[in-house]
């Protein structure tokens, strides 16, 4: 890059850092997520190695964060509050500890001290003589707000430490906001039309960084420390990273669970990973582990770069929100005819995957999220969780557009209707919208309907498309060489397929009810309809009033029913599975109800039945399988290692079945 161009990008990579970092340490109001400022730090960083001439004191690579806030008291640090050098990736982490190994001419594996980087506010604390006096936030590493009143509010910083110690103290630790009061601040914001917050770190530095301690007071924030500035008398007693962690709990501190010492690359890579998987379900929201060298003489022998210390790295995960921009928002037809505004994202890695699209249900949740085509958003997902559109930015938003639901049916044509008092958009069009046909059969295919294996969205379009399929009815009548003729289709898939459809052919009532997509008949409804009229007939020929004898059936799900059977194309296709050889036993009307009502808990492993089976011939008697056990249980069925559940269902006075017992009383009402 030559060096006119590498100085007009400095100074945009500049002008955007410093504005980032002002709302998000003064205003405390972030306009690019963690990410995105990590990346523009990073290419600035890069930039000014390569061009050393324009370095400068000033440039925001060189301060650690913002500004103290005017109005509160300024702190100058004892010592500088220090960053963290991060890790992205493996190899990153690997390097770490490599580097360290060479620094310390060591072919040992080192010891590494580990525990979650705690993603909220970064506070010390000065303790004089056991007393707590002094609280103050980072600032720009140097200087930092004095915050005391605000910590007194904070019931996980004690007052007055439990050994005494003479002279001053200084604990280093985290502030944040466990995700559950997160939850129930902006609930209570909500409540009274106040600003949300965008995430539980936002709300702590809101809630701290409150000229009136009496606000702070209501919220609740938690602190967690991670280190201190090591008095001279304790150096010859306290000489690793584990010794501050029990001292820090010695003096009342509470330590987050998960921290351990860890041996070598290998140690780092396996807490990673461990971590990795809990970490959606921990209490509070982390970003990285931090390692540290354990043997603070170690530490001292590595020392420190610039504005971070060497020992210790952070091994970031990878982000649970990044921001992207919403290109379009298609409209997606359901089995029912449901239109549902999609996001289409200009791809972006999150949690580990690239995302392209993300559900916005429906206007409402447009609304509330205030999304407009063209804008900047953020996009989230954590764990396993499907990718969500959080918010947008409205402070990036230029030559956006609003969505409209489109009147018409995007794929059928059909008009669009609104039901009063539904939330839905629908399409008009009925099984002569393709999309709510494609949907049907897919629904019909899925695995707690009749399990068709390979049955995908891509073949059953092209299965309509080419005019093999139009409906459930005719998936009976495809042949190996339909499907082998087929793009991308091999023999053998064609026939595993045909063999999962002839397969799904002896089912059950239930399941088949379910299969057929009825509008609000979910599988629960679809067992209550198949025990209670025990016969397809005789579900056919039901009235609303037949209908609403069933305790969970309303008037909707009622109407719902017998507007599909007075439809004579869906009759058409019912009797159409029936002649293509779809059946099931006939289950005897005496004995369908015997479990009625009864609610069971299963536990532990079972030898005769997987959870699935045991679960379907209970319900197949009429009764319910629930997760968790209470006085409300009626019988809990007892594997091998069964754990927690037995117990509680001793301490309740519950009746126990073992395996044995249990299929006892299923013989007893099976036939
Ligand atoms: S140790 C010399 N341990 O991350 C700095 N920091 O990105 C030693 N942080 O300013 C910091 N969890 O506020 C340490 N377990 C942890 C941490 C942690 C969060 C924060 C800390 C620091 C920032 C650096």
């Amino acid at each position: 890059m030559a060096l006119n161009k590498a100085e007009k990008r400095i100074n945009e990579l500049r002008a955007q850092i410093e504005e980032a970092n002002r709302h998000y340490y003064e205003l405390d109001d972030p306009i690019l997520l963690d990410s995105e400022y990590d990346r523009l730090f990073r290419e600035l960083s890069a930039l000014e190695e390569k061009f050393p001439n324009l370095k400068s004191e000033l440039s925001p690579s060189n301060l650690v964060g913002g500004k103290a806030l005017q109005a509160f008291e300024a702190v100058t640090h004892r010592t500088p509050m220090l960053s963290l050098n991060n890790a992205l990736n493996e190899e990153a982490t690997r390097s770490f500890d490599t580097k360290m190994k060479e620094l310390l001419s060591e072919d040992k594996e080192l010891t590494y001290y580990a525990e979650p980087k705690f993603d909220g506010l970064a506070v010390s604390l000065i303790y004089r003589n056991s007393n707590f006096v002094v609280a103050a936030t980072r600032g720009d590493g140097t200087t930092g707000e004095n915050i005391t009143e605000n910590a007194r509010t904070i019931k996980s910083i004690p007052s007055i430490l439990k050994t005494n110690l003479n002279g001053d103290l200084e604990v280093r630790g985290e502030v944040l906001m466990l995700k559950e009061d997160f939850i129930s601040l902006n609930r209570a914001q909500e409540k009274v039309g106040a600003k949300l917050f965008a995430n539980p770190r936002n709300a702590a530095a809101g809630s701290l960084r409150q000229l009136d301690s009496k606000i702070t007071a209501g919220r609740r924030l938690t602190f967690f420390p991670y280190g201190l500035l090591l008095p001279e008398n304790l150096r010859s007693t306290i000489t690793t990273q584990s010794d501050i962690a029990q001292l820090l709990m010695d003096l009342g501190f509470t330590l987050a669970e998960d921290r351990s010492t860890v041996v070598g690359f290998e140690g780092i890579k396996q807490f990673y990973d461990d971590l990795s998987q809990k970490r959606s379900g921990l209490p509070f929201e982390i970003d990285g582990i931090v390692f540290k060298l354990n043997d603070l003489q170690q530490q001292s022998r590595v020392g420190y770069v610039s504005r971070a210390p060497r020992y210790a790295i952070a091994y970031k995960f990878p982000p649970e929100e990044e921001v992207t921009r919403v290109l379009s928002i298609d409209v997606q037809v359901g089995r029912t005819g449901s239109l549902t505004p999609v996001a289409r994202l200009q791809p972006v890695r999150v949690g580990g995957v690239i995302v392209t699209n993300a559900t916005l249900h429906n206007l409402d949740e447009i609304a509330r999220k205030d999304i407009q085509i063209g804008d900047y958003c953020v996009v989230r997902r954590a764990g396993d969780v499907i990718p969500e559109v959080v918010r947008s930015i409205k402070e990036r938003r230029r030559n956006t557009k609003l969505f409209e639901m489109p009147s018409a049916c995007p794929i059928c044509s059909a008009i669009v209707i609104k039901e009063e008092g539904e939330a839905v958009y629908r399409c008009s069009g009925g099984q002569r919208c393709s999309a709510q046909r494609s949907q049907a059969i897919w629904h019909y295919c899925s695995r707690k309907a009749m399990n068709i294996d390979g049955m995908g969205d891509k073949l059953i379009d092209q299965l309509i498309s080419v005019g093999l399929v139009n409906d459930i009815g005719d998936l009976y009548s495809l042949e190996i060489s339909d499907l082998s003729d087929l793009d991308r289709m091999g023999k053998k898939s064609a026939e595993n397929i045909i063999q999962s459809i002839n397969g799904s052919k002896k089912t059950s009532l239930p399941r088949f009810l379910y299969g057929l997509g009825i509008r609000n008949v979910g599988e629960q409804t679809a067992r209550d309809l198949a025990n209670h009229f025990n016969s397809l007939d005789a579900l056919i020929e039901a009235t609303e009033g037949d209908l609403l004898e069933i305790p969970d059936v309303g008037p909707i799900v009622a109407k719902n029913i017998t507007e599909y059977f007075a439809d004579t194309f869906n009759r058409d296709v019912v009797r159409k599975l029936i002649e293509a050889g779809v059946h099931w036993e006939q289950a005897l009307k005496s004995k369908i109800g015997a479990l009625n009502g009864l609610k069971f808990v299963i536990t532990g492993t079972l030898s005769n039945f997987s959870r699935e089976e045991a679960k379907e011939r209970i319900e197949r008697l009429g009764g319910k399988v629930v997760a968790s056990v209470s006085k409300a249980t009626d019988y809990v069925v007892v594997g091998e290692n069964a754990g927690s559940k037995l117990e509680k269902a001793e301490g309740l006075g519950l009746a126990i079945l073992f395996e044995l017992e249990f299929m006892e009383l299923l013989k007893k009402h099976d036939n």
